[in-house]
């Protein structure tokens, strides 16, 4: 142990991070070691490199941005579509079909206290997301008549609640076997000085490292080696918050393997140029999303010659993956994006600071960064009204009550 503290405080010396083991005599023994095995984790040149890309802001001039060309599903033609509808039926009546659903974050912005997916939708009779979900991939079951393994991405904070939340229903009657959970990772959380903060708790203040770490976490969790020995080929990825989510669709899977292609996406017509959605594009001739927080109005406004928004194929966490790709961009890590947020922390006095503005950085991944490595990608354009319902807000703009109303309307119009 005193060896280990010694690296660790050598370690913390060289990049002026001493502060880490502000309250390392007052944690009880387990929790010593706890913390120096999250500090001996911790790469810190690249927190020192994250913190230098917090002073810079990212320039989509630096780019060669174009509109990616999409298919419009209403829109192809009766054999294309025919063909399509057999050769991804054929992938998923056999087995080779997954569903991944990120569910991470909490329900803290809806006013839900616990995983954002065990928050009730007041649909007749009210249920959670989760269960609203399930019901999608037992209906495909149902119809395709095959097993489609489920895998929930949670994160630390929330993965034993989750799990007891499946318990609970019974995995929702498809077999535990075939409903798998993983953790996501981790990331410090650093000062306007690139500090990294310590927490309530006197450990590293860490927070989940956005849902583009996914395919690191599915590698290293052995999610990976799980789809394989099942025999996945496909892997359908979503978030746990778009109630409309078509997540077993065979004619997206047939698109992709028609073009040839390792990855695709869904897209909506964007509402307008200020929705906040990130939208398909081409960036240096690789297929991206350029997020809502980094597009210039110009961009966002721009036309194209049928009058229709230029970058208006927005992005609606609908994406499929075959299992070579997923495996490739595993290997490396995403870039990060930061964000300004508030963080509870401890500071030099050992007094818990609850912050009332921003004053720390948070490190996160971005799943739509990993198409940048693939050459290409089909987009398919599907309607909005079926398949893009997101619960984001308590109120007005995706909120529980639009989530609502358009989930109602698919129901009546299904019938
Ligand atoms: C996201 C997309 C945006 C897209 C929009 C569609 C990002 C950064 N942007 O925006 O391009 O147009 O959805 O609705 O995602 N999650 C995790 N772990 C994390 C972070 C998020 O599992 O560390 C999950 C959440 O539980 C949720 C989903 O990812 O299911 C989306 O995350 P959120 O932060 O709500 O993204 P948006 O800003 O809404």
């Amino acid at each position: 142990m005193d060896e280990k503290l010694e690296q660790v405080e050598k370690i913390l010396k060289k990049y002026k991070q001493e502060q880490l083991l502000r309250c390392y005599d007052k944690l009880i023994e387990a929790k010593k070691e706890e913390l120096l095995d999250q500090i001996l984790k911790i790469d810190f040149d690249h927190m020192q490199k994250l913190y230098e890309e917090t002073k810079g802001k990212k320039d989509f001039k630096n780019f060669d941005i174009e509109p990616l060309p999409y298919v419009d599903k209403e829109k192809l033609e009766k054999e294309e579509k025919e063909k399509y509808q057999k050769d991804g039926t054929e992938i998923i009546k056999s087995g080779r079909y997954a569903v991944v659903t990120m569910a991470g974050g909490q329900g803290t912005r809806l006013g839900h206290d616990g995983p954002k997916g065990t928050f009730e939708l007041e649909v007749n009779p009210k249920r959670p997301l989760f269960t609203l979900l399930s019901e999608t991939i037992r209906e495909a079951i149902e119809k395709y008549d095959a097993v489609i393994p489920w895998y929930i991405m949670t994160s630390k904070e929330n993965n034993s609640q989750t799990q007891e939340f499946f318990k609970r229903h019974n995995y929702f009657e498809m077999g535990e076997e075939n409903v798998k959970f993983f953790i996501q990772n981790e990331m410090p959380m650093i000062d306007t000085t690139g500090k990294i903060l310590v927490d309530d708790k006197g450990m590293v203040k860490q927070a989940a490292d956005g849902h583009g770490g996914i395919f690191e976490a599915m590698r290293k969790e052995g999610i990976l080696e799980d789809m394989r020995s099942r025999g996945i080929e496909w892997i359908f990825i979503a978030g746990v918050d778009n109630v409309l989510a078509k997540m077993v669709d065979p004619i997206l899977t047939g698109l992709a393997i028609n073009r040839k292609c390792l990855a695709a996406g869904k897209s909506v017509v964007k509402n307008n140029p200020k929705e906040k959605v990130g939208v398909f594009c081409k960036k240096d001739n690789k297929p991206s999303v350029i997020e809502y927080t980094e597009i210039t109005d110009e961009m966002a406004e721009a036309i194209d010659e049928n009058g229709e928004l230029l970058y208006g194929e927005s992005h609606i966490l609908c994406n499929l993956f075959n299992i070579k790709a997923v495996e490739e961009i595993s290997i490396n890590k995403l870039p990060y994006h930061s964000a300004f947020k508030k963080a509870k922390y401890i500071d030099e006095n050992g007094v818990i600071v609850v912050p009332q503005e921003p004053n720390a950085y948070k490190f996160e991944a971005f799943i739509f960064d990993a198409f940048e490595r693939l050459n290409d990608m089909a987009i398919m354009r599907v309607k909005r009204e079926e398949e893009f319902a997101p619960v984001k807000n308590a109120e007005g703009v995706d909120s529980p009550e639009t989530a609502k109303n358009l989930y109602l309307d698919f129901i009546k119009n299904k019938k």
